[in-house]
């Protein structure tokens, strides 16, 4: 038994979506968070800056104890998660992509979209790992940088956005016959709604919640699940937007939770 809290990071509201199956899952566990809604996206920035920020997170968090820090972002996984694992041995670090891509190779899956941001496409992550694990998968990859940045605004349930999907989407879905398609953003979730209307039948993996799967293996394989915790969970921000809480308030009804700015710098 373990009744340290489990930490997440993410630039902004992206990663809600992982502790929203981390309750569905494990409804015991304690969560603390970090969204850097002051810096998002991330998509858009070098991989320095992206390691230099996910370390400062990191740096945060681990001052909190935490049992195991979850990065719930596609783009600092891509770029820092081996640099976090060297700067924090003892502390098992879980990336989003990993658990994802095991998935779709367990399920035999032959070809698959990939939907992410332009740090994580260009970086081919996913191209790369699915490859190695299964060298005849084929694997067609999308950058949708303004999608971010809009879910972070609040148009996720507008026009709007379905407008932006299908202007990145039409031609990658038309010209590339996969059937199955990772969501390799952790802001994508809750787009999806738009993604299933617009192109059903196409099977969709989320990064989000696949990365929850093997925290709780883990947990339960070295006994360390909690029991009883009398801990709150902690939602800290960078820049407390409007949308930020209201989306914490939305995805956490009826949990007790608690919400602070909290800025980080080298
Ligand atoms: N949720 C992050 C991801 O999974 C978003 C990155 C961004 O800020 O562009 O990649």
């Amino acid at each position: 038994m373990d009744n340290r809290p489990i930490a997440f990071f993410d630039s902004g509201l992206g990663g809600l979506t992982s502790v929203q199956e981390l309750h569905r899952q494990l409804p015991g566990e304690k969560v603390i968070y970090y969204g850097d809604t002051a810096r998002t996206p991330y998509g858009s920035k070098s991989p320095d800056t992206i390691r230099r920020f996910a370390t400062q997170i990191v740096d945060y968090l681990v001052s909190k104890n935490p049992k195991m820090i979850i990065i719930a972002c596609n783009t600092a996984t891509s770029w820092a998660l081996d640099s976090l694992r060297e700067r924090y041995p003892d502390i098992p670090i879980l990336g989003v992509i990993g658990p994802t891509v095991r998935k779709v190779v367990s399920d035999g899956c032959r070809k698959v979209g990939v939907i992410a941001t332009k740090a994580t496409i260009g970086s081919d992550i996913y191209g790369r790992s699915l490859k190695a694990l299964d060298p005849s998968i084929e694997v067609y990859s999308l950058a949708l940088p303004a999608v971010v940045p809009l879910v972070e605004e609040g148009f996720t349930d507008t026009k709007i956005m379905e407008l932006t999907v299908r202007h990145y989407m039409d031609d990658f879905v038309k010209d590339n016959d996969f059937e199955d398609l990772i969501l390799g953003c952790t802001h994508y979730p809750l787009i999806a709604g738009h993604i299933r209307s617009l192109y059903p039948g196409i099977r969709l993996y989320n990064s989000s919640a696949e990365v929850i799967n093997e925290a709780r293996e883990l947990l339960e394989e070295r006994d360390m699940l909690a029991e009883n915790s009398e801990l709150t969970d902690r939602y800290y921000a960078s820049d407390l937007s409007d949308n930020f809480i209201a989306m914490t308030d939305l995805l956490f009804a009826g949990t007790d939770f608690k919400i602070k700015f909290v800025k980080l710098e080298d």
